[in-house]
């Protein structure tokens, strides 16, 4: 069973589907980690077209974050990592390339998998289907507190982070047809981690 949970950055997803993956008893699978971890890889090789960076890479997902081996939980939680997931991740054959290794690894057991596109490339049969969003300012001063920047700093990277993420296959900023909007605005994270665990439990 997969519980698709996509929405724009700063929504407040990584936090929702660890813990909902928990609650329930699922994997955890963080999209956002491997086209970080592809954006890290292909600047260190300048030289490699990205979309063959993310298919010869080896990411290991857990409580630390491997790329090739290197142990790269941190580097992958920059500003900069994050810019470069995000210019990578606007490359078809990266995303071709990541889309293959996600869908291989959520073919067995239960997973609650965040990112973009989960419900709509990478597992449209998702059993529940989720779209976090949450008013941009909220987001920013949510991603200022985690990250310890100014409120108006973030919300100009997140504006164009926003406008990169828009494109045609991975439209981010409205839910799509068959997904359940969840507005966190003004909800705790025990109200809304609460919502999603109900959906869950109704379509098990
Ligand atoms: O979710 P996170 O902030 O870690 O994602 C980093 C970047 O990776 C996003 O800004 C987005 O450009 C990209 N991404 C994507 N598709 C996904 C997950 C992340 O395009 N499924």
């Amino acid at each position: 069973m997969v519980i698709a949970i996509d929405g724009p950055a700063g929504a407040g997803k990584s936090t929702v589907a660890r813990a909902v993956a928990q609650r329930l008893g699922f994997t955890y699978l963080d999209t956002g980690a491997m086209y970080r971890c592809v954006g890290l890889a292909a600047s260190s090789d300048p030289d490699s077209p990205a979309g063959e960076v993310a298919a010869r890479v080896n990411i290991v997902l857990g409580d630390r974050v491997l790329l090739d081996g290197r142990d790269v939980t941190e580097a992958i939680r920059t500003a900069e990592a994050s810019e470069g997931a995000s210019r990578v991740a606007s490359d078809p054959a990266v995303r071709a390339a990541l889309v293959a290794k996600q869908q291989a690894i959520v073919a067995g057991g239960d997973w609650v998998a965040e990112g973009r596109d989960i419900a709509t490339v990478v597992a449209p049969d998702a059993a529940v289907k989720v779209f976090l969003t949450a008013d941009p300012e909220e987001r920013a001063r949510r991603r200022a507190a985690d990250l310890g920047q100014l409120v108006e700093e973030v919300l100009k990277a997140q504006h164009e982070r926003d406008v990169r993420d828009q494109t045609a296959d991975r439209s981010t900023l409205e839910a799509p047809k068959d997904s359940i909007p969840v507005d966190t605005t003004g909800l705790t994270l025990d109200e809304v981690i609460e919502q999603v665990v109900t959906l869950a439990v109704e379509a098990k």
